[in-house]
């Protein structure tokens, strides 16, 4: 039931610490490695490993293009990530040695089983991360690790969503552990952070208020866009998914490097705009670029709604709404970013009167084509 929540996505949204903690459960032990026993394929294979491929749909994908950073960074495995209705329909190259993830909350969507398929046949390693026991996409892979959201009511993805970037969280730095990369010691401190993320998390939810505020002054507008880069990009493509399904608004994600090449064009007076800023110290060339690109769009007109990290006083100037998130690793912070995003998308279709769990013409799994 929905426990005093209006929603099942409201109680979810509420439900993300929790969810995140235990997917970390029993999987990071006290000296600080991870023990991901549970995921059947021989550390040996895993050492051989020469090419990750995620395939997945809708948010999940989302969950993969961010995974896709953090694998590539701690690995250094090439690693690509395609929707699984494109993949399951072309001649991908793989063999023995490539390692397909398959992300799905449900366990049952077709695209996503298909493309499985397609990989097994070709003789790939696939792993499941999956949400649901003992549904069909693990049952026929060769491995599985499970997030442990907890049963997800509500069409739109949330605390599935959070736990699929923890899993993939966790597979990266674990290939990256049996594979001895040079980012040992960066390794063990992100470890250290994924564990006390969910208190984060938790600190996100209890700040957002001015995002409800702000949501409800919006439902009259038509258009939305959301900004980011790095893994930024992906949180703003599922801000922007998140806004469609729930308010039925045009919501588009860029990566903000792409403004100049069209999407600028789009700015107009009082058009809001969601800005996802990467964090002020780590990759810094990041940070100055997208405070660059705020300016231009502000200078256009545009409203800019700016997710920044506490303490980033460079956008202050520029944001004509601020939302605080808190300092984290920046390959973790999809994790406290995305939050905001949720909240502003299921108050927005609150506020235009729209069926939050139920969102018109969807479905919560896909399992046709
Ligand atoms: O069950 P799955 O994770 O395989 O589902 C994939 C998508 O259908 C799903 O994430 C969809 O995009 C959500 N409604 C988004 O909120």
């Amino acid at each position: 039931e929905k426990g005093g929540y209006d929603y099942f996505m409201l109680k979810e949204i509420a439900e993300q610490p929790k969810a995140v903690a235990d997917t970390l459960l029993g999987r990071i032990d006290v000296s600080g490695a991870l023990t991901l026993d549970e995921v059947r394929i021989p550390v040996a294979e895993l050492r051989e490993v020469d090419k990750v491929v995620i395939v997945a749909c809708g948010t999940a994908f989302h969950a993969g293009l961010i995974a896709k950073y953090a694998i590539e960074h701690w690995t250094r495995i090439p690693c690509e990530v395609e929707l699984a209705s494109e993949f399951r329909y072309r001649d991908p190259i793989l063999g023995a040695r490539s390692l397909v993830i398959a992300i799905s909350q449900s366990g049952e969507t077709m695209d996503t089983l298909m493309a499985l398929r397609h990989a097994r046949e070709q003789g790939s390693k696939v792993l499941a991360i999956c949400n649901t026991n003992g549904s069909t996409i693990p049952r026929e892979s060769d491995a599985v690790l499970y997030t442990h959201a907890g049963p997800e009511v509500a069409v739109a993805s949330t605390k599935a969503f959070l736990t699929q970037l923890v899993a993939c969280y966790l597979v990266a730095l674990y290939l990256g552990q049996v594979r001895g990369t040079q980012w040992g010691d960066e390794i063990r401190a992100v470890v250290r952070d994924l564990a006390r993320i969910s208190g984060e998390v938790e600190r996100v939810l209890e700040t957002m208020e001015p995002v409800r505020e702000l949501a409800r002054s919006l439902a009259g507008k038509d258009t939305v866009l959301f900004l980011g880069r790095h893994v930024g990009y992906p949180v703003a493509l599922e801000g922007a998914l998140k806004l469609k399904e729930l308010a039925y608004m045009h919501a588009e994600g860029f990566a903000a490097g792409e403004l100049k090449h069209g999407p600028i064009a789009l700015i107009e007076e009082d058009l809001p705009v969601v800005v996802v800023v990467p964090s002020p110290r780590g990759r810094s060339v990041l940070h100055d670029k997208i405070v660059s690109n705020i300016q231009e769009i502000r200078a256009r007109g545009a409203r800019t709604i700016v997710i920044a990290e506490e303490g980033d006083e460079e956008v202050v100037p520029y944001a004509d709404h601020l939302v605080r998130i808190p300092v984290t690793p920046t390959l973790l912070q999809p994790l406290v970013a995305t939050v905001p995003l949720q909240v502003f998308a299921c108050e927005l279709a609150t506020a235009r009167g729209n069926e939050v769990d139920q969102p018109r013409n969807l479905a919560k799994s896909v399992t046709v084509e």
